[in-house]
């Protein structure tokens, strides 16, 4: 794995002049944010060795270096999940590039079905704690130390910080914005009533099928995260309701310009 991750990382910095400060996964909802970013280079996934290939649509696989906000940046646009197939290292490999290229802190974004009685579809959650449901965890296996501890710490898994400055600017742009708690589960089924009222009771306000593995990772690499969370769809109230991709990617994009305007306020700041 040390090997793999060097080959890449040696790879990229070979082909470029660029020291990249923040790494950011453009998950739903910020897809629209590779357009305020000012390109040095873009890479192809299928051009950069070791690197999975994506298969979701809506979810294109670039791996982009330029600036936002005037800070130096790597992005990727296009995750990859666990319920495509891929392993949970695998999942987690750009991010361990990411890492190796010297990034100070991983920015994330996803979309999420909302629980919490109080959210509206719509709304913008600044992710300040988990719930892993899901069956796995990239640190399972061999640890190598070079990469992080064994045992990894995880009571801090989102930075304060950002968290604090990122509630202050949706609030400053006027955007509807809670600081809430993430499960991750495995996908790719949405929830049965029963499982949104169940993520529900053990304290989540959102559900979601990504995010918490790259946390994972960073945090093992103590790496200070972010990540924030449009809610697409709700689940776990009296009635049931149909969730659909479609609506899930409906609803991701229409809130592509609140969740950027954030990101790169955010970016601005750090
Ligand atoms: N459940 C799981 N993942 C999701 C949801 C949901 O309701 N909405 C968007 N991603």
């Amino acid at each position: 794995m040390l090997e793999k991750i060097k080959t890449t990382a040696d790879f990229l910095k070979k082909n470029i002049k660029f020291q990249p400060d923040y790494a950011i996964i453009l998950g739903s909802g910020l897809g629209g944010l590779v357009n305020e970013v000012e390109i040095a280079h873009s890479f192809d996934y299928t051009e950069i060795p070791n690197f999975p290939v994506s298969t979701v649509k809506g979810h294109t696989g670039k791996l982009i270096f330029g600036t936002l906000g005037g800070k130096n940046i790597m992005a990727l646009q296009g995750r990859f999940h666990f319920y495509e197939g891929y392993s949970m290292q695998e999942v987690t490999f750009p991010i361990r590039v990411m890492i190796a290229m010297g990034v100070k802190a991983l920015l994330l974004s996803n979309a999420s079905g909302g629980m919490n009685p109080a959210y509206e579809i719509g709304d913008i959650v600044i992710i300040n704690d988990h719930i892993n449901l899901l069956p796995s965890n990239p640190l399972i296996g061999k640890n190598y130390d070079e990469l992080g501890p064994r045992f990894p710490d995880m009571s801090e898994p989102y930075d304060p910080i950002m968290i604090s400055k990122a509630k202050a600017i949706a609030d400053k742009l006027g955007h509807r914005a809670h600081l809430g708690v993430y499960a991750a589960v495995s996908g790719p089924c949405f929830e049965t009533p029963a499982e949104y009222r169940y993520i529900r009771t053990i304290g989540a306000d959102i559900v979601g099928m990504s995010t918490v593995p790259e946390v994972i990772v960073g945090r093992h690499a103590n790496i200070p995260c972010f990540a924030i969370s449009i809610v697409t769809d709700l689940g776990g109230f009296e009635e049931a309701q149909k969730v659909s991709h479609e609506e899930v990617l409906k609803v991701a994009t229409a809130a592509e310009g609140k969740m950027t305007g954030i990101i790169k306020e955010l970016v601005k700041s750090l």
